[in-house]
Order: C-alpha cells, then structure tokens, then sequence
C-alpha cells in the first residue's frame, strides 16, 4: 500500500489515539494466567496485539470480544495453560515472543514459537540465556539466539541478572518466569526501561518491589483486574510532533499514558523550545494518563543520550523527523538498540530523511541532525516499519508537494486508524 501525504497548512482538534500497545500486550498475558476474570477496555486492536491474542488462545484461555476494544479473558492461572497443538505464530511482534517465551519458560510442555521473515531475524538469545539460567530448555536458530524458539519449560529457580541492555522486553520475560521460580527473583537494569509489567503484577497482587533499576520479584498468584488501557503516547508523538512542526496548528490528545518511563520524547521537545502542556492529569488503572495540548513552535536542536534513551526508544524516527526542523544539531547518543527493531532504524531513517533533502548522518549508536532544512516530497520507503512509515507521513506534512509512502500496510502494526486521525486533524 502507498500512501500519499501534501504540505499541510494547519494541525487543529481534539482527537485519541487507540490503546497503549505495550499494556494491551501485558493485560492479555497477564490476565491469561491470573485466577479469575479480567476485563480490558481500551485494549489495541492492532495486528501485534492480535498476534498475542490468537497465542494466548492457542494455550486454552478463552477470550470473548465484546467489541474491537473489549476483551473478557477467562484467566487459567499459574498453571492452568494447555500445551498448544501448534506453532505459536507471534507474526512480527517482538513483545509477543519475547513476554511468552517467560510464561511459556514456567510450564511443563513444549511450545514453539515463530514469527515473520522480519521477527525472525531479530535477536533472542537475551531472553533465552537467562530464561535457560533459571532452568528452562530453550533453543533455537544461531546457537539458541534466533526464531523459531522451541521452550521445554518446568522447574525454574530465581536468579539475580544485570540486564546486559535496558529492554522492557527481556525485563518483562524475566519476571513473567520469575512468577514460577523456587526463590525471589532479583533484576539490575542499567537504564529505566518501561515500567508497565511491574505496576500490572503489582495491581494483581504479585509481590513485587521496583525501586528504580533494582526489581525484586518473590513467586505469586495473581488476581483478576479491570484494565482500561489509556492512549498510546508513542502513537500520540506522531500528532504531536506534526502539531510542534506545522505553523499554525494547535492540537489536544485525550487520554495518553504518560508513565514517566515513556515521556522522554516529551522531555526532548520541551528542551527544544516546544509549546506542550499536560492537562486534566489523573491515575487509570495504575498508569498515569493526561491530555496532551500541543501549538507550533520555534524549535532548536538537542542532545539524547544516556537515561533518556529507553524512555523514549520508539520516538527516534520522529525525533529526527523534527529535528530537520529545528535550528542547530540534534544529537542522539547511545542508542545502538535502534539496529535492531523492526528495522535497522538509524539506517533506515537515515536513507529515506535524505530522500527528502534532510541533513542527516548516521553513528554506530545513533545520528546526527543538522537544521533547519526544506523537505521536498518524493517517493521513500517504510522499510515494513510501522514507526519509520508514521514518521515518513509527518515529514510529508512539512516538504513541498507529494510525499509518497511506499509499504505503508504496516502501519496496521501499531496504529489502525491512523490515517483517518491524521486526515481529521489536517484538513
Ligand atoms: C516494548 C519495549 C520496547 C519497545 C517495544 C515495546 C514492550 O522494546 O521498543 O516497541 O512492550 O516492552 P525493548 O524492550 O526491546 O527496548
């Protein structure tokens, strides 16, 4: 699918963004082995949250769709899953593996997991060597480290591990499998990855501290909760940020998460001069929530590096997005985990932002940015990443004429309904 994006005028309305992915994620797994039944409201209905869906339905549990965004899960606890008659296809979702291959780490069967030509390639081992430390079979392709992942799960003991890099994923997998371990569970992060598998096994009664960078998890139960799921606030960046850069425009967001492990993005505008205040600031389900009001500004570049990077890890297509925009360098450190998302995201967003005239020049751990630059629309590619094709649509908002988005069918990944919002706001 191409899709085609002209200069915009103006961004104005009030609009929301559909539910966190990471937390619809979550609140499906977890659900899946509470005692009991958890309902979700607000849940993402999007292709990666799908592909966890159809999993945790191949391991017995059962979920009924009252509507897109409203599940009921019928929770089997602990030890309640069913081993799968079949290959668990995660599709292209990294977060589906990798938090399954925790749980599925706990149970006495043995599971497969696969995924796409993309989520194929991208690396496992930093969730099978310590799921394999605290006890389970875990192999693979490449010595263990690729897809498929075959896990022979069962009698798991506690380990203390420093995680080798700030990932929410190997985290999350970690402490799922701790859930099962003869002894506490104890994780040393060196950055602050998102915190959302903390606060949702500490709402379900789990025994779990999270001091910052230092967890704690004894084995627990857990019990049923009702979940809204707030807006996702790196859906929303993508609205904020074209609201930042197109004069004129004036924009609110309703409803975003803006757990203080996510806002880095903000916290980097805010430091280039951006206009964005949070409003209506309220606790759901846990999680912090607020309304985002965004109004065009002047912007000048800015450094990312360190403690801000896992906080704002799926922003950086968009960063430099804005960056083009913004007067003097922009500088991103310490971010070689972009090499391996969905795509190699400092190569990709160096090669399609240069397509577009930008200033842009790729590091071994990041980029660099010099504007302000004119954009001029041609044709770019998305890469099949839905974060690089939402950032390729705000650029096409500010270059001159036609920006044409080739492969832009993943965005269905993250963020349906996407272009309908985009339109709406843009006119
Ligand atoms: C996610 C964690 C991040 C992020 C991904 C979702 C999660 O990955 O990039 O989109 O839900 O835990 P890493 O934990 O690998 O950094």
């Amino acid at each position: 699918m191409r899709m085609i994006v002209r200069k915009a005028k103006g961004l104005s309305g009030r609009v929301k963004v559909p539910g966190d992915k990471s937390i619809s994620h979550r609140a499906l797994l977890l659900g899946a082995i509470a005692e009991g039944t958890t309902r979700i409201r607000g849940f993402l209905p999007a292709a990666d949250c799908l592909a966890t869906l159809a999993c945790v339905r191949a391991l017995g549990v059962e979920v009924e769709r009252l509507s897109e965004t409203e599940l009921i899960v019928q929770g089997r606890g602990l030890r309640g899953l069913r081993e799968p008659e079949a290959v668990l296809d995660c599709v292209g979702s990294g977060t589906t593996m990798r938090l399954l291959a925790g749980i599925l780490a706990g149970q006495p069967f043995y599971s497969v997991l696969t995924g796409n030509e993309q989520l194929r390639r991208r690396p496992m081992g930093r969730i099978a060597e310590p799921l394999r430390r605290m006890g389970a079979i875990v192999l693979g392709r490449d010595d263990g480290r690729l897809p498929p992942l075959t896990i022979l799960g069962g009698d798991l003991h506690g380990i203390q591990y420093s995680l080798p890099v700030a990932s929410a994923q190997v985290k999350s997998a970690i402490l799922l499998a701790g859930l099962y371990a003869d002894g506490p569970t104890v994780i040393h992060e060196p950055g602050p990855a998102r915190d959302h598998t903390e606060r949702m096994l500490a709402a379900m009664g789990a025994n779990i501290q999270y001091p910052i960078s230092n967890i704690k998890l004894h084995s627990s139960k857990l019990s049923s909760l009702d979940i809204v799921v707030p807006g996702d606030i790196s859906s929303a960046a993508y609205f904020i940020a074209a609201a930042c850069l197109v004069p004129g425009s004036g924009v609110v967001i309703e409803g975003v998460g803006v757990n203080p492990t996510r806002t880095g993005f903000l916290d980097a505008l805010g430091e280039m001069g951006a206009d964005i205040v949070m409003e209506n600031q309220r606790e759901v389900s846990g999680e912090p929530v607020a309304d985002v009001v965004v109004r065009a500004a002047e912007l000048r570049g800015v450094e990312v590096r360190g403690d801000r990077v896992p906080r704002m890890i799926d922003e950086f297509p968009i960063l430099a997005v804005v960056a083009t925009q913004a007067q003097g360098d922009t500088v991103v450190r310490d971010a070689a985990e972009l090499r391996v998302k969905e795509s190699d995201r400092i190569a990709a967003i160096e090669a399609e932002l240069r397509k577009l005239g930008a200033c842009i020049e790729e590091r071994a751990d990041g980029f660099v940015v010099e504007g302000p630059t004119s954009l001029r629309g041609t044709v770019v590619d998305s890469h099949g990443d839905h974060r690089l094709a939402m950032s390729l649509a705000i650029a096409g908002l500010i270059a001159e004429g036609e920006t044409t988005i080739v492969g832009a069918e993943c965005i269905a990944d993250s963020f349906p309904g996407f272009e309908e919002i985009l339109t709406a706001l843009a006119g």
